[in-house]
């Protein structure tokens, strides 16, 4: 399975070293200037080539990295290509000021995107995955969640064994509708690390959950005393 990822701002590098490090060269990567692209991978040190767009949107899975603004209109412009494949979105829908959405409480950047290409299969993943989390996803033992949502369970179920070897806590987060929560506890997530001088080293691991995320000594005690997990 080969994914893409397409941008080479900040989320495009922490994406491309996640993917780069569980799948080498099957990972493709790009911008709107391919020189600029095989920059960035050299910056990070990895070892393959830039691609070009029309080379990025064969591969099987997508991950365009662009702001919400800028999405629709580039979904719209490739809808062709992207039909088939599975679209991983990662954006939150901010405003300018950065202190709430632009979309409604009834629907949510990845719903809309699912609009623009029905004939894809829209993702949700990694929006409450700072930046810089990706360069160390673990804290105190705990491993940051991502939050996978999709309309069908087989491409959901798909998209998080392709997730499941990298230092997250991969968790099947439903429909696609569960996006609107999602999005909205990024907009939270951010609130709160701002007040706590903490930003943007910030993620979620919801307490109560499995303990994939604790060490194994800590796995053990926690099962002992919840027998039922
Ligand atoms: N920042 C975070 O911590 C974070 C966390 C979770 C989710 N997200 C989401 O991730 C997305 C990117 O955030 P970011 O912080 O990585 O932003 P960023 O550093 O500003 O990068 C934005 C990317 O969009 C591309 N781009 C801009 N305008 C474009 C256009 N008209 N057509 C095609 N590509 C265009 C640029 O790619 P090229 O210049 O390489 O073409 C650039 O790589 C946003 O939707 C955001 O909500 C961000």
């Amino acid at each position: 399975m080969k994914v893409a990822i397409i941008g080479t701002g900040r989320m495009g590098k922490g994406l491309l070293k996640t993917f780069y490090q569980a799948y080498g060269q099957n990972v493709l990567f790009t911008g709107r200037d391919v020189a600029h692209a095989q920059r960035t991978i050299e910056d990070l040190g990895l070892s393959i080539q830039a691609v070009t767009l029309e080379e990025a949107l064969q591969a099987d899975v997508i991950i365009p990295t662009l702001w919400f603004s800028d999405l629709l209109p580039w979904a719209q412009e490739h809808k062709e290509a992207l039909k088939g494949k599975i679209v991983i979105d990662i954006s939150n829908p901010f405003n300018e000021n950065f202190d709430d959405f632009t979309t409604a409480y009834d629907t949510s950047a990845a719903e809309e995107l699912q609009k623009v290409i029905p004939a894809s299969q829209v993702v949700t993943a990694f929006k409450n995955t700072y930046w810089v989390v990706f360069d160390a996803p673990v804290l105190q033992g705990l491993k940051s969640d991502v939050y996978v949502a999709s309309n069908s369970d087989q491409t959901r179920e798909t998209v998080m064994r392709l997730l499941k070897p990298m230092p997250f806590r991969i968790l099947d987060a439903g429909l696609l509708k569960n996006s609107r929560t999602i999005e909205r506890m990024t907009l939270l997530s951010s609130e709160l690390a701002r007040k706590a001088g903490s930003h943007p080293r910030i993620s979620f691991n919801l307490w109560g959950l499995e303990h994939e995320g604790l060490p194994k000594e800590k796995q053990d005690k926690a099962a002992a005393l919840n027998p039922v997990s």
